[in-house]
This record gives C-alpha cells, structure tokens and sequence, in this order.
C-alpha cells in the first residue's frame, strides 16, 4: 500500500490522518496516510528514511516548510515563489515540492465563504511562513489592494519586495505596513501570526473592519477563539482555518493521486467531528 504522512512536529494532534482517509475512502484510493514527528534537527533524515520504507510522499508542517522547500529537487511555480512547501512528492527522478496552501485559503474564502476576491481591499496579518505561502495565490485573485501588516516591519517588507512584479502583473496595489498603521476598513482580513498561540490577543485594530467583513484565522479549534469573538464584537464574518486545512489537502492529494476529492462533505464531517 502506497504510504503518505504528515511531517512537522509537533504533529501529534494534526487532523491531516482523518482528512486523507476520507479522501482515500471518497475516491476509491488505496493508501495509507500516518504521522511522521521529526526531530528539529533530523527532517531531512527522518523523510529520507520514510521513503527508502515505501513512502510517496508527504505534507509537511510547521516548522519544516522552508526546509521541506530546499531538499526537493524539482519545485511548482506556487511553492517558487513562496520559497516554502508544504506537499512533497517522492518521484522517482527526485522529490518534487509544492505549496498547496494558497488555493487552498482562495477556495474557502472565494468557494466556501462566497466572498469573491477581485476588486476587494485585503489586509493579510503576519510576514512568517504561513504568509509566504498564500501570498501569491491572494495576489492571482486580483484584489484591489493587498496590505501586509506585520509586528516586525522589516519582514513584512522582505516578502512585498519577493512579490512585487507579480502583485502588479495582477494589477494589484500591495504594500507593507505597521500593525497600528495598516488602514481601516478592509473587506476581508486574513490572520497569518502566531499571536494567539502566545496568548497575545489580536494584533490589529476592529477598525480595519469593514461592515460585514470577512475575518479569517488561518488557526482552528480554541486556537481561533479570540480572533472570532473578536470579529463578531466588530460586526464581521469570523471564519476559522478548518476550511483551508481540507482545501489545502485535497489539492496535495491531487499532485499525489492524480484525482481531486470533494470536500464540502469533508469539511462537514470534519466539524462535526471535533465538536463531539
Ligand atoms: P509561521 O510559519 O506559522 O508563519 P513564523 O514564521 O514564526 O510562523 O511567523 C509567525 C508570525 O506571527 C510572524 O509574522 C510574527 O511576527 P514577527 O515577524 O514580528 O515575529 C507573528 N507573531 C507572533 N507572535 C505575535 C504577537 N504576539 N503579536 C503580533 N504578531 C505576532
């Protein structure tokens, strides 16, 4: 049987096993999809023994994107720009590394949520690896304006400078900011930081809130909380991550299996799931 894993650590409470089973069982695929917890300093040993034992392929998670990104020996055009990957496929030829992550928030923010991006002011909070990610994908949906806020500037910076001839190949206005300086009234903003895991609350203003925005986390579960109580306390659409973590997956298992599943009964089941 084909073997596929989620790669990261921590990885113990990654929903990525449950997703890829129901996919499996949907379209009639032979598979098995586990945990891989590796050693901050043995990913790459810890893969390359994984696929000498009959591995295909693997997702791979924080904090292991950018590396998972290096070792590959072939690269899609989306995981290029976003320097980071998060779906490796053991090829024969060498590993082919993709970043799924970005289609797979643009399909639950423009499919799931209905909220069409184009001509839409966005504002995406945080300049770490989860950003990099989606980054090019938001900018393909040809929003008007795309503000990158983030605590360190600098970074923020760094990532507007790697995506500039693509922001204005899309006719998009993009631009770094400042957390306190980012503007008001955003139709959708997206949370990239890991703000809440430090138990920080959200880092912006409720004034970047249109009425009636849309307010997505890229987190999911108690992890989410505050930044939903906090859209709703603003008058906006609070979403959580759950919808890209199964967008995102059903995309890896299409460069892995060459068949896309439905997931809305996914993501259904999936919810349904964790709220038991
Ligand atoms: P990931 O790969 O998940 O993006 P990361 O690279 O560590 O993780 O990035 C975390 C992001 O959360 C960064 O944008 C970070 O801001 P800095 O670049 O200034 O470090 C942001 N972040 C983390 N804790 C935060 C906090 N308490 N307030 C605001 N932003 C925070």
């Amino acid at each position: 049987m084909d073997r596929y894993a989620v790669a990261g650590n921590p990885v113990e409470h990654s929903q990525s096993p449950w997703i890829h089973a129901a996919f499996a069982a949907q379209t009639g695929q032979q598979l098995d999809y586990g945990r891989l917890l590796c050693p901050l300093d043995g990913f790459a040993p810890t893969l390359k023994q994984f696929a000498a034992e009959g591995g295909r392929g693997c997702s791979v998670t924080v904090p292991f994107k950018f590396e998972a990104f290096e070792l590959a020996s072939r690269r899609s055009e989306r995981a290029l720009l976003a320097g980071a990957a998060n779906t490796l496929r053991f090829d024969a030829d060498g590993w082919f590394a993709d970043n799924t992550d970005g289609v797979g928030l643009l399909r639950d923010i423009e499919r799931n949520a209905a909220r069409p991006l184009a001509g839409k002011r966005l504002l995406l909070i945080g300049a770490g690896g989860a950003s990099a990610g989606v980054l090019g994908p938001l900018l393909a949906a040809r929003p008007a304006e795309l503000v990158l806020a983030n605590r360190s500037v600098d970074k923020a910076e760094a990532l507007v400078a790697s995506h500039a001839a693509w922001a204005s190949h899309y006719g998009v206005s993009l631009r770094a900011s400042a957390l306190d300086a980012c503007g008001t009234g955003f139709d959708v903003v997206v949370n990239a930081t890991a703000a809440s895991l430090a138990g920080a609350g959200v880092p912006v203003s409720g004034e970047v809130l249109a009425p009636g925005a849309l307010a997505l986390d890229m987190m999911y579960g108690p992890k989410a909380q505050p930044f939903l109580d906090w859209a709703a306390a603003h008058g906006a659409e609070g979403r959580d991550g759950l919808g890209m973590l199964v967008e995102q997956a059903a995309e890896a298992f299409e460069v892995w299996r060459g068949v896309k599943p439905e997931t809305a009964s996914v993501l259904a089941a999936l919810r349904a799931r964790l709220k038991a």
